[in-house]
């Protein structure tokens, strides 16, 4: 049997982090090397997320957590601090599985630049929810048929960046398949308590309307795409990848 992947993650006392890093030492092919945090540093991983079995004690620095040699670095936390430490990862020659949001246009292309001089893969994907990428498959063949499309997006009160990259993502895919400017798709967002993360596009045509519909109920919910991710990166070697479906076994493959 293959060597497992050594994995750190970045963010692991969060709320989705928590998720992640449960399938990540769940899963038979990974070993969970280092988890990365702020406040939480220096308390141990098992007692937080009240699984005992979790032998490690949150690191707050990439050199703490180099020094147990992972080969991928899973970031879910805030971008101020995910860039500079996902350069500083990617300049180790780890690959990157990152779903921390919000980061300019000018910092994912330095992410790029930077992971294909390093050979290196990353995997920066707005949404890890195989039903939020399959929202957007269905979306862009529906709007062959009905260009006229809005998106509401509704999250978690504390969500920082508005509107959701899923949603400008969604935007933009629109955008594309009815030749139009991004801008040209609205966009509502909501932040309330006691919601998690749903989005809605609503296609409007003459006496119709096709609603297509994700809702996230729990953060377990991205954990499939991280692994798939993880998973597939070794055979990406250099390649800056966006969209999902790229990590997405084939046909022939199982799904996750
Ligand atoms: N791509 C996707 O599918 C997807 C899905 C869900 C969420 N997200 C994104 O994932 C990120 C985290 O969301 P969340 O709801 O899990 O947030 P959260 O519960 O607030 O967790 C944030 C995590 O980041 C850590 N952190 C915060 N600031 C840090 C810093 N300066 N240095 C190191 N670690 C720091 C926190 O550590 P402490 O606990 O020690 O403070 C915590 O572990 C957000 O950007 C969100 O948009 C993406």
């Amino acid at each position: 049997m293959a060597e497992p992947i050594r994995v750190a993650l970045a963010g692991a006392t969060g709320r989705t982090g928590r998720e992640v890093g449960r399938a990540i030492v769940a899963a038979p092919d990974m070993v969970l090397v280092a988890a990365l945090a702020r406040s939480h540093a220096g308390e141990h991983l098992g007692a937080l997320w009240g699984d005992e079995a979790v032998d490690l004690t949150v690191v707050d620095t990439v050199g703490e957590a180099a020094t147990q040699y992972p080969t991928v670095m899973v970031d879910f936390t805030e971008p101020d601090s995910a860039y500079p430490r996902l350069l500083d990862a990617v300049d180790r020659g780890w690959s990157i599985v990152v779903g921390t949001t919000g980061f300019s246009r000018e910092q994912r292309s330095e992410l790029a630049r930077r992971t294909a001089a390093h050979g290196v893969a990353a995997a920066l994907i707005a949404n890890f929810s195989v039903g939020a990428w399959l929202s957007e498959r269905l979306a862009e063949e529906a709007a062959r048929f009905f260009p006229d499309v809005e998106v509401l997006e509704a999250h978690h009160a504390t969500k920082r960046d508005r509107p959701s990259g899923t949603a400008l993502r969604m935007a933009s895919l629109l955008a594309a398949a009815t030749r139009r400017d991004p801008d040209a798709i609205p966009v509502h967002s909501m932040r309330l308590p006691g919601l998690v993360a749903h989005q809605t596009v609503v296609f409007g045509a003459a006496g119709q309307v096709l609603t297509i519909r994700h809702d996230v109920h729990d953060r377990s919910a991205y954990a499939a795409g991280v692994l798939a991710a993880i998973r597939r990166l070794p055979s990406l070697g250099g390649r800056f990848v966006e969209n999902l479906g790229d990590l997405m076994p084939t046909a022939k493959e199982p799904a996750p």
